[in-house]
């Protein structure tokens, strides 16, 4: 459920029609929608009520200091991965207490920065890593509070590219060797642990993976308590998926369940990392029709936003809806056309085949749909094209929350050294 519906025939993001924010913002952006995100926030938290459970929103689906303030409000912790990523967290408000670090690869400054602001708990991916942090930790003369995050070697059956729970993937402890792990980490003077953590991979829409890795997660838990270490924080990770094309997801309230069933009888405190489905159709892409050109064997709409705005299609194959935001009339005719951006890649394609009216115009705008999360965040300057800019939508307000980067801003991050002068 999100807030993007047309109004009189006009595609609009709550009370805002998306064509007044375009001739106001320019074109292409992202527009967000605060009534989607609270909205999923919400459900998706309720779906643990009555459990020990904190929502840390994986920062990485959508950084944006709006976004990130507006589910710290609504109490979401953070999950983050790099030191950037914590700034963003704690800058928006997020209390260090409710702040995970995750990630394969930490650097010796940023668990110093972490352990600095005294952030909930460190997960631990390796032993070198777990080895360099009880180092840093000692230096400092304090005890890293930290999870292993193990790799149950579970197939997500996702796509290749956010697998993340195979042995075969870079991530976490293999889980049989998780046990001799946590003994030594124990052993650390600078390391206190406090957790287990498992995240196996984005976009799941079937229940039985993270039945089959909550499982083997909670035995350990109980095998670990029988070597007298003991688990107070389950770290369950993110992963539940959203629809793009039609999929049907489980419910989060049957994701809570499944979640009470596996682990909810260990009674420890729970952690939940969810990124895209706080935010992914919680976002559309916005972008005009510059031509229409018709090929020998297809018709392709040009448009103005490309590849280095949304990679996601052409890196995971990954389907968008797109949609003319003036809305097809019942008797119009539609055509077969593939969308594409202008960038000097035939993998610049947003959608192939794609149905949309057959009066769609250069001027026209579309929107490219479920864009929320991991779109402005992985965006790029490739053919020094600028970073689109994000506007976020509440009731009949809005505001750009971030500014459309100029071309000069970007060419001026280039140096040219003195002897080339
Ligand atoms: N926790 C950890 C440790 C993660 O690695 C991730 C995502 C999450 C939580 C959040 O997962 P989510 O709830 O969003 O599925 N760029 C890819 C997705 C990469 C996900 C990486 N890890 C995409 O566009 O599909």
């Amino acid at each position: 459920m999100n807030h993007f519906e047309y109004v009189d025939g006009v595609l609009s993001a709550e009370g805002v029609s998306i064509p007044d924010l375009a001739q106001q913002v320019g074109t292409p952006f992202y527009c967000y929608s605060t009534a989607t995100l609270e909205r999923h926030y919400k459900v998706y938290a309720s779906a643990f009520d009555g459990l020990d459970a904190t929502v840390c929103y994986a920062l990485k689906a959508n950084s944006n200091q709006a976004v990130i303030k507006t589910l710290a409000k609504l109490g979401a912790g953070a999950d983050v991965v790099s030191v950037g990523e914590m700034r963003r967290a704690l800058r928006a408000g997020i209390a260090p207490s409710k702040v995970i670090f995750s990630g394969v690869g930490k650097a010796d400054a940023e668990m110093r920065e972490a352990l600095e602001a005294d952030i909930a708990q460190i997960n631990v991916e390796s032993i070198p890593e777990l080895i360099e942090l009880n180092r840093v930790a000692l230096d400092m003369g304090k005890k890293a509070r930290i999870a292993l995050r193990i790799n149950p070697h579970v197939d997500a059956k996702t796509h290749e590219k956010i697998a993340t729970g195979k042995a075969e993937n870079k991530f976490g402890i293999d889980w049989t060797r998780a046990i001799e792990v946590y003994r030594d980490a124990a052993a650390m003077d600078g390391i206190d642990v406090t957790g287990i953590a498992m995240h196996i991979g984005s976009q799941l829409t079937d229940l039985t993976p993270f039945r089959e890795a909550f499982t083997r997660l909670a035995g350990m838990v109980e095998e670990l308590r029988t070597h007298g270490i003991e688990i107070k924080n389950l770290d369950l990770g993110g992963g539940l998926g959203i629809a793009y094309q039609g999929e049907t997801p489980p419910l989060p309230d049957a994701y809570g369940q499944m979640v009470r069933e596996t682990v909810g009888h260990l009674g420890c405190h729970i952690t939940l990392e969810p990124g895209r489905l706080i935010v992914g159709n919680a976002g559309i892409l916005v972008s005009r029709v510059m031509y229409i050109k018709d090929g020998e064997a297809k018709r392709f709409v040009i448009l103005d936003a490309a590849m280095n705005d949304l990679i996601r299609p052409t890196l995971y194959n990954a389907y968008h809806e797109i949609i003319a935001v003036n809305e097809a009339g019942d008797g119009d005719k539609m055509a077969t056309v593939d969308v594409v951006g202008p960038v000097c890649e035939t993998g610049d394609t947003f959608g192939k085949d794609r149905k949309l009216p057959d009066t769609l115009q250069p001027g026209d705008l579309v929107a490219i749909c479920s864009a929320g999360a991991y779109g402005a965040v992985m965006s790029s300057t490739y053919n020094t094209r600028a970073l689109t800019p994000e506007v976020l939508v509440s009731g009949d307000k809005f505001a750009v929350i971030r500014e459309r980067q100029s071309i000069d801003e970007l060419i001026g991050l280039d140096k040219i050294p003195g002897w080339l002068d």
